[in-house]
């Protein structure tokens, strides 16, 4: 008798346990060597933001990438870990008053409201650095030019190009509305860079070449681009408490989102069409991309 193949959330579930055992691990009392001293404070507001639940969606993407490759699925989950402390860093920074201000993160108050506005500034800054700790780190065994490509791709994904670029678009788009490209583009920037790169990192643990990474690459950019869209029409439509954060704050803060300007209807539409092609790009792995087309599907259709 065939096994059962595990449900997705099922898969989804498995490997969220496996980063957060990792992250935990990483974030414990005792001192990496050259460290000082692990301010007890920091360290709670560190893993208040890592520790509260979460998808996990950006390490499942890195372990379900490296594993199309038959990659190192050690080396991968420090790399999904990698990626989830950046993750974390920028939903940390998000949340701040500066920022989005919200009050609720993953069903709980956020860093800043739980350990004060400086440690969440500066758990940002800490996690942002032991993510490129963990990548260089020895624990992470992987040729030395790749975990070199690796540093250089999570930086491209993070900075002013990448991530943190996108957010001070986001941002500066509240009191000037872009128009749909100027969208697209912070959009790509600030979630869609990380998603990307979570999709080509296993490409790049397992060692392939410049084929293998551009389609990862285009995979990871339209499930992106989707995921973005995404949270735009739950912010819309659902409730903050499936969500475990506050909802209908783009519309009140003035977002400029291709949901507000499009409408529900034209962003589904859009949505079943960037999963399609997301899809459609891996087609020459056959049955072996199943787990990474079943995750673009849960992109689309996800209730929180
Ligand atoms: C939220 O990301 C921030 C965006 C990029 C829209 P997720 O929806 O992946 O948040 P968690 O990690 O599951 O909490
Ligand atoms: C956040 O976009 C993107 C990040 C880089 C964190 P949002 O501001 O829409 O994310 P949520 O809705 O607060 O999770
Ligand atoms: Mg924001
Ligand atoms: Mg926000
Ligand atoms: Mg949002």
């Amino acid at each position: 008798m065939n096994a059962v193949a595990p449900t997705f959330d099922a898969q989804l579930r498995r490997r969220a346990d496996q980063v957060k055992a990792c992250l935990d691990a990483l974030l414990g009392d005792a001192l990496a060597p050259d460290e000082i001293a692990r301010p007890p404070a920091l360290l709670a507001a560190m893993r208040h933001g890592v520790l509260n639940g979460g998808k996990r969606l950006r390490p499942f993407l890195v372990l379900e990438s490296t594993a199309l490759f038959g990659g190192d699925e050690k080396a991968a989950l420090r790399v999904a870990a990698a990626l989830e402390c950046v993750h974390c860093y920028s939903l940390v920074h998000d949340d701040l008053p500066a920022m989005d201000d919200d009050d609720l993160r993953r069903g709980k108050p956020t860093v800043h409201i739980a350990y004060g506005e400086a440690n969440a500034i500066l758990a940002g800054d800490s996690l942002l650095t032991l993510a490129f700790d963990i990548l260089a780190g020895p624990e992470t065994v992987l040729p030395d030019a790749v975990k070199t490509a690796l540093v250089l791709a999570l930086a491209r994904a993070s900075g002013l190009g990448g991530m943190a670029g996108g957010q001070a678009l986001d941002l500066a788009a509240e009191s000037q509305a872009p128009d749909e490209q100027g969208i697209v583009t912070l959009q790509a920037m600030k979630t869609g860079a990380l998603i990307r790169f979570a999709c080509e990192a296993g490409a790049i643990v397992s060692g392939k070449g410049a084929e293998d990474r551009t389609r990862l690459r285009r995979f990871g950019e339209h499930i992106g681009r989707a995921f973005q869209l995404a949270d735009d029409l739950l912010d819309l439509k659902a409730d903050a408490k499936t969500m475990g954060k506050a909802t209908g704050k783009d519309a009140a803060r003035g977002k400029a989102t291709l949901v507000s300007r499009r409408g529900t209807d034209w962003a589904e539409t859009e949505l079943a069409r960037l999963i399609a092609e997301a899809s459609a790009l891996l087609a020459p792995h056959g049955d072996a991309a199943r787990t990474l087309v079943d995750a673009a599907a849960f992109v689309a259709n996800r209730d929180h």
